[in-house]
């Protein structure tokens, strides 16, 4: 399966992802510029956010609530389809799936 990744000044870059890979660290090892992930996917730095596309936003599951309360402290402001990309996990039925990346993530 493989996402797209939409960097601000619109440039789309698509990658393929291993199932149960998540999207933070399928953009840092493919060196997509914009997602910083600084904590590893731990859920405490909110610089792997991404605003994601539909129909696969509704597919998601809603975030939990350290999730919710880190999606506050983005450094873009927070938009109703934000979510951090670490705690977005491939599976098939979110292949093609598009995120828009947050600017600026510090
Ligand atoms: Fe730090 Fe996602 S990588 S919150």
């Amino acid at each position: 399966p493989h996402v797209i990744y939409i960097h601000s000044n619109g440039e789309r870059h698509e990658v393929e992802v291993p199932i149960g890979q998540n999207l933070m660290t399928a953009a840092t090892s493919h060196d997509i510029e914009g997602i910083v992930g600084d904590c590893g996917g731990a859920m405490s730095c909110a610089t792997c956010h991404v605003m994601v596309e539909e129909p696969f936003a509704a597919l998601l599951p809603v975030p939990d609530d350290t999730e919710n309360q880190m999606l506050d402290f983005t450094a873009a402001p927070r938009e109703a389809n934000s979510r951090l990309c670490c705690q977005i996990v491939m599976s098939d039925v979110l292949d093609g799936i598009a995120v828009r990346i947050a600017d600026p993530q510090l």
